[in-house]
């Protein structure tokens, strides 16, 4: 099969790779229709997590179950789903809570070494029962290929960041993860949106989804534009320590700071006192990805939230490379790209 594949030197290629088998008899592959690259597939080309082997990349998918191991429930051959972009086993006490990153073995995630790439023809599936949902009525490709990860991780991150209904909010960082965030934000209440990238046409994109913009750093705007107090809550959806900083900056006494951007492996140099004198909340999140379907699901199919124009770009897996340095290139026409094998 073929497969999207980064080497050690930081270059994707697509290669022939031998066929994925039953990943166990809780297990299931999945034939894939569409992936979807992710900011987090970026940072191996950035350099920021060493490459040892090849890597078989992605963990965002949607397709059809072609293999299906005995113990599977509730699936067959044939269904169309999706894939859960982190795995648990399924069976511990953790996974009980479908919340994967508390499984006792340790939460996976697709494409980054330990189980398979979704970037690819076929993806291995271990406890499919827990990974897998049936695409369900009246959610499209793309809303299929959000609930894997990108939206799951925006709906997370707007809800840990305990914005008051009423309140205000600051996005930082508008690539699909902070606009999923940010229309998060606003179905969860959010009255004042405020949204912060240095790419004008990124930032014309939440102003379209009703935000007030600047480009960073924010927070002495967005102090200005809110009486010198700061905002009820924050969410970084970038990951890099003048992020996180902008957003502790921006957030107002006692409100909260919820992360999902992805650090590189370096420390991040917590400025403690400042945040301490200032009561603030700051939380860190790794989207409960099967946690959020039961609240997503009605909500897109109700129409309630809006996930419109995330995606924008369309390509064959053959051309990964270009895909790849359109979502590098983080321009405003490229914000999402799927690859359809
Ligand atoms: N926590 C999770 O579970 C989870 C899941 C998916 C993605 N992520 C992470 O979320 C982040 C965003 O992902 P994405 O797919 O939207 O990626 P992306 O690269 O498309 O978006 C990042 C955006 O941040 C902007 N940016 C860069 N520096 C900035 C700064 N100082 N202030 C404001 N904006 C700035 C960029 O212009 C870009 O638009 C990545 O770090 C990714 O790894 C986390
Ligand atoms: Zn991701
Ligand atoms: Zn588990």
């Amino acid at each position: 099969m073929r497969a999207v594949v980064v080497d050690s030197a930081g270059q994707i290629h697509v290669e022939s790779r031998p066929g994925p088998v039953l990943p166990g008899p809780d297990g299931a592959v999945v034939k894939v229709e569409a992936a979807s690259i992710c900011g987090s597939d970026l940072h191996f080309l950035e350099g920021h997590y060493p490459i040892v082997d090849p890597v078989s990349v992605g963990h965002e998918a949607v397709g059809t179950i072609v293999e299906i191991g005995p113990e599977v429930t509730g699936f067959a051959v044939g269904d169309r789903v999706l894939v859960s972009s982190v795995a648990g086993c399924g069976h511990c006490g953790g996974c009980a809570t479908h919340d994967p990153i508390r499984c006792v073995q340790g939460p996976q995630i697709f494409g980054t070494g330990l189980l398979g790439g979704a970037q690819a023809e076929l993806l291995a599936v271990p406890a499919a029962n827990f990974q897998l949902l049936k695409v369900p009525d009246g959610i499209t490709t793309e809303q299929a290929l959000l609930l894997t990860d990108n939206l799951a991780t925006g709906w997370a991150a707007a809800k840990r960041a305990d914005i008051p209904v009423g309140g205000s909010v600051a996005v930082i960082g508008l690539g699909a993860v902070g606009m999923c965030a940010l229309r998060s934000a606003i179905t969860l209440g959010a009255a004042k949106v405020f949204a912060v990238d240095p790419v004008e046409a990124r930032r014309e994109r939440a102003e379209a989804s009703g935000a007030v913009t600047f480009a960073p750093p924010s927070a002495q705007a967005i102090r200005e534009a809110t009486g010198g107090l700061g905002v009820d809550s924050v969410i970084d959806a970038v990951g890099m320590d003048a992020s996180i900083n902008d957003a502790i900056d921006a957030a107002r006494a006692g409100g909260t700071v919820s992360i999902v951007g992805v650090h590189d492996l370096q420390p991040y140099p917590m400025p403690a006192l400042g945040c301490l004198l200032r009561s603030l909340t700051i939380r860190f999140t790794t989207a409960p990805v099967q946690q959020t379907w039961p609240e997503l699901v009605p909500l897109l199919q109700a129409g309630r939230l809006d996930v419109d124009g995330i995606f924008t770009t369309t390509m064959s897996l053959d051309e990964a490379a270009d895909g790849y340095a359109k979502a590098f290139s983080r321009s405003g026409e490229d914000l999402k790209v799927q690859l359809k094998p």
